[in-house]
């Protein structure tokens, strides 16, 4: 089914008790930084394209206040100074060069970035009535893994997947891999983080073990959360468009049939999917926002929020003088194309 039938079904049903928050953010800055994983490495190993509040660098202690560090954010909640990232994806052409994919914004006029979900409850319940915990000043997260390259080693993170979309509503099926085939309109990465926190530390060493999944299904089908882990937060989504048209001509394809996107860190499978989340709401804010009811359409609800220019207004200028854009024989950062 496509989006808007779900949509529509789901608008058509009970009223929510609780919030379900879809919101634009727009792009901050594209550049090898990466202050989860690589603090303080300027520049770090791979391209990554980053959204939210503008007090992003390459260093950012737990201990920083975002909303007071920053002067601007991208995302439509003029509230949320967070700050989202993902690796960008490349275009591998058949004589072997690379060439940056660009984003595609879900909402008209807004530059690139990400649409972001806070969700209580599945995507399409618009019951949206449990209870979830917001996360804490100094919260951050990263899910995937950027060596995965087989099926098994993305499954234990459940659900990283790619929708070929052939319209702006395609939202099925999803695929673990990318897409073999030429996407009509875009290929969308849909990242979702693990949804249940020890309630005890805001990060880990690895930047996931303070989080887990469910003991069984996953948030959608409400697995109950582990007893270590024994926090229910929102279900935190990133969808990230990539603009694939322009490369969909397949006589520039490999010739041996393999599909021809790369992130920037070179996994040619999709399989190295990954994401960072570092929480930078104001105050109370996304609780409050969480506890408020509402579903998709909430930023227009809520007077907290800015313009569309506002949002694309907020950018940073890259401290990694580098280009990015090129047609390069090798990735920024040294990668080339890996099947394993
Ligand atoms: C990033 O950190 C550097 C070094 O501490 C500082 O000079 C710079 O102003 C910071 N940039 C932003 C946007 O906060
Ligand atoms: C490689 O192929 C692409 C796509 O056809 C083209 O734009 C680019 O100029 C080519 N580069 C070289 C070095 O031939
Ligand atoms: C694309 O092909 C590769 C190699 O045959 C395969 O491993 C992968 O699962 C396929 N992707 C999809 C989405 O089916
Ligand atoms: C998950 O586990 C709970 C409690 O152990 C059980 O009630 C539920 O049926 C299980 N759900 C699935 C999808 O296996």
């Amino acid at each position: 089914m496509q989006w808007h039938t779900l949509l529509a079904l789901a608008l058509a049903c009970t009223p929510p008790s609780v919030a379900l928050l879809r919101f634009q953010c727009s792009q901050l800055v594209t550049q090898r930084l990466d202050p989860l994983v690589e603090p303080g490495l300027i520049p770090s190993p791979h391209v990554h394209q980053i959204v939210g509040g503008n007090s992003f660098n390459a260093t950012m202690a737990p201990s920083k206040d975002m909303p007071a560090s920053s002067t601007c954010t991208t995302c439509s909640f003029s509230q949320d100074f967070s700050n989202y990232w993902t690796a960008v994806l490349y275009f591998r052409a058949r004589n072997g060069t690379y060439k940056r994919v660009p984003q595609m914004s879900q909402i008209s006029g807004a530059t690139g970035g990400i649409t972001v979900y806070y969700m209580s409850d599945a995507l399409y319940d618009t019951a949206q009535k449990s209870k979830v915990t917001a996360f804490k000043p100094g919260f951050r997260m990263f899910v995937g893994d950027i060596n995965a390259r087989t099926k098994a080693a993305v499954s234990r993170f459940r659900q990283l997947t790619y929708t070929c979309m052939s319209d702006a509503s395609t939202r099925a099926p999803e695929s673990l891999a990318f897409p073999n085939k030429t996407c009509a309109y875009g290929i969308m990465a849909n990242v979702r983080f693990p949804t249940c926190w020890d309630g005890v530390n805001l990060d880990s060493p690895d930047h996931m073990a303070h989080m887990a999944y469910p003991e069984n299904g996953t948030f959608e089908s409400q697995g109950p959360c582990p007893s270590t882990h024994p926090v229910r937060t929102p279900q935190v989504l990133f969808e990230v468009v990539w603009d694939t048209k322009s490369f969909n001509n397949k006589a520039d394809w490999p010739t041996d049939g393999t599909q021809p996107f790369v992130w920037a860190n070179g996994d040619a499978t999709g399989y190295g999917n990954h994401a960072d989340y570092v929480f930078g709401w104001q105050g109370t804010a996304l609780q409050d926002l969480m506890n408020t009811p509402c579903v998709v359409n909430c930023p227009a609800a809520n007077p907290k929020t800015q313009s569309t220019a506002a949002m694309n207004k907020c950018i940073q200028n890259a401290i990694v003088g580098e280009d990015i854009n090129g047609w390069f024989k090798t990735l920024p950062g040294g990668y080339t194309a890996q099947y394993s």
